[in-house]
């Protein structure tokens, strides 16, 4: 994709489509002359008032993801003009404009358009120039996201054939800075788009070793350190709870471990630590038929360091960060692991098996065992962890539950400069009587109550002292077709962890 900056005025454009953001109307102006401002005003007054005729007759009126197409017949020098809301003016945001870019180009990516114009934002919006252009690029590169490489036929397959972005910054807008947010913004939605690659990709195709290959493919082209631990290297690290889950697949399980050094040799760094479930049917505690398919994305915690990953190495942060992604599938097989079993785990901790579908916290509580070993810290693990996360938060927030405020803190702040939005969750220690084990040191499952928090007191065993956060992405992981976003997964958490890994470098 070629990504420019114009400062020119947006008349000039000649290229295939011309995307203008529009603010919403108010309600008590609707209907009336309506009002514009920005390169809207200055295209509604080329266009003998259409724009502000469509707002009059509601057929347009700037809500946010609202889109009306209107083709030029000579008018202006692109034969398409594409308005997209933005939304209320005093509510605007990086966010509405990321969003407005990807409904936008996910609107024109199935034309034969190759050249595209994008005005979404003006100097009046007071809106920070090298954030947005990064939002309106990330938000072009989502919106243009496809899934399709199963898909035989080419018609069928509507791939977008867009090819240059022409992002309209204002006439004092071609500045180094606006210059590096473009590179920031192609660095974040490119890993984005790799963890979302690695999630939909079926779970006949994308085993443990298949996702180990990958991310030591990802890791050779980007210059980072990669170690896969085979069954053997598990067995010598004492990893019993993984091991534990990988009895029933007969895929074996692998341990990636990535690491990135951006900083002091002699400081461990910080954790990523990621839920590489390939397929979780549940084990023995076996899952119902329905939805079960969604259960290849119980893989997206891993995806999601490991894009990070991707993105930390071109960034470069002055920190070090080393990513650890337990990788098995939780099948039902011969071998497989029963409720009732003890597991002994890294730490030397043992696990009361309950139920085998909760098999998550088991793999992750081996690599964080790992990663205190290592002595880093802080440690964020990623993991599509409970449903009842989902049923908590839906499908807004991902849940945040940790034993540091500060490092809560970064992490909200971290996803509110990308767009990512996180939710702090309770950790109190009444929670601690819920998984207590009468033949174990841990009982695995707390019961119905507070699903989301015993999941995460189990983890915090194995973070023990360190400064350390769980983000559930079991609602934020994947979703249904939206306007601006392709089915499947959403790569969530990948820009919030590659920007958290920047803060704590400073
Ligand atoms: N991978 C699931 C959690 C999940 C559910 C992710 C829905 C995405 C959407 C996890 O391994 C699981 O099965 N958790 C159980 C735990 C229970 C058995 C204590 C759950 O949430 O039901
Ligand atoms: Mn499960
Ligand atoms: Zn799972």
């Amino acid at each position: 994709m070629d990504i420019k900056l114009m400062t020119r005025d947006v008349t000039g454009f000649r290229g295939d489509a011309l995307v203008v953001g529009v603010t919403q109307v108010l309600q008590e102006l609707q209907g009336t002359a309506g009002t514009l401002d920005g390169p809207a005003a200055t295209l509604d007054h080329v266009l003998g008032g259409l724009i502000r005729q469509l707002q009059r007759s509601g057929e347009f009126t700037g809500k946010a993801g609202e889109t009306s197409l209107i083709h030029t017949l000579g008018k202006l020098e692109t034969p398409r003009l594409l308005l997209v809301g933005l939304g209320p003016r005093d509510q605007m945001n990086t966010n509405r404009v990321r969003r407005g870019a990807a409904i936008a180009c996910r609107s024109l990516g199935h034309a034969d358009i190759a050249q595209v114009g994008l005005a979404l934002f003006w100097p009046e919006l007071g809106l920070d120039a090298a954030a947005t252009v990064q939002a309106m690029v990330e938000g072009a590169l989502f919106g243009l996201y496809q899934f399709n490489r199963y898909k035989s036929v080419d018609n069928e397959k509507g791939t977008h054939r867009i090819n240059t972005l022409t992002l309209f910054v204002g006439p004092d807008g071609d500045t180094e800075a606006l210059q590096s947010a473009i590179e920031r913004g192609r660095i974040m939605a490119e890993a984005t788009n790799f963890a979302r690659d690695l999630a939909n990709e079926p779970p006949n195709v994308l085993t443990p070793t298949e996702l180990a290959n990958r991310a030591r493919a990802m890791a050779q082209a980007y210059g980072l350190e990669c170690e896969i631990l085979d069954r053997a290297q598990m067995e010598e690290r004492g990893m019993g709870a993984l091991l534990g889950v990988a009895r029933g697949s007969a895929q074996p399980p692998k341990f990636i471990i990535l690491r990135y050094r951006g900083g002091d040799p002699r400081q461990p760094g910080m954790a990523l630590v990621g839920k590489g479930i390939t397929f979780d049917t549940g084990g023995i505690s076996i899952k119902p038929a329905d939805r079960m398919e969604e259960m290849k994305f119980d893989m997206c915690g891993a995806a999601a360091v490991i894009g990070a990953m991707m993105a930390i190495a071109q960034l470069k942060p002055p920190i070090n960060v080393t990513a650890l992604a337990p990788a098995t599938e939780n099948m039902p097989g011969g071998n497989a692991y029963h409720p009732g079993d003890i597991l002994r785990t890294a730490n030397g901790k043992t696990i009361e098996i309950v139920n085998t579908d909760a098999e998550g916290r088991l793999i992750l509580s081996d690599a964080l065992s790992l990663a205190r070993k290592e002595g880093l810290a802080p440690i964020i693990d990623v993991a599509t962890l409970t449903g009842a996360c989902v049923v908590a938060l839906g499908k807004v927030h991902t849940g945040v539950f940790s034993n540091d405020q500060s490092l809560i803190d970064e992490i909200i702040a971290a996803g509110s400069e990308e767009g990512e939005k996180f939710w702090p969750m309770p950790m109190d220690e009444e929670y601690d009587e819920l998984i207590k084990s009468e033949v174990a040191d841990v009982k695995q499952t707390g019961g119905r109550y507070a699903g989301a928090i015993t999941a995460a007191k189990v983890l915090s065993h194995f973070a023990q002292g360190a400064p350390w956060a769980h983000l559930d992405i079991a609602g934020t992981a994947y979703d249904e077709k939206k306007p601006y976003q392709a089915p499947g997964a959403t790569g969530v958490a990948v820009r919030t962890l590659a920007r958290l890994a920047e803060r704590l470098a400073r």
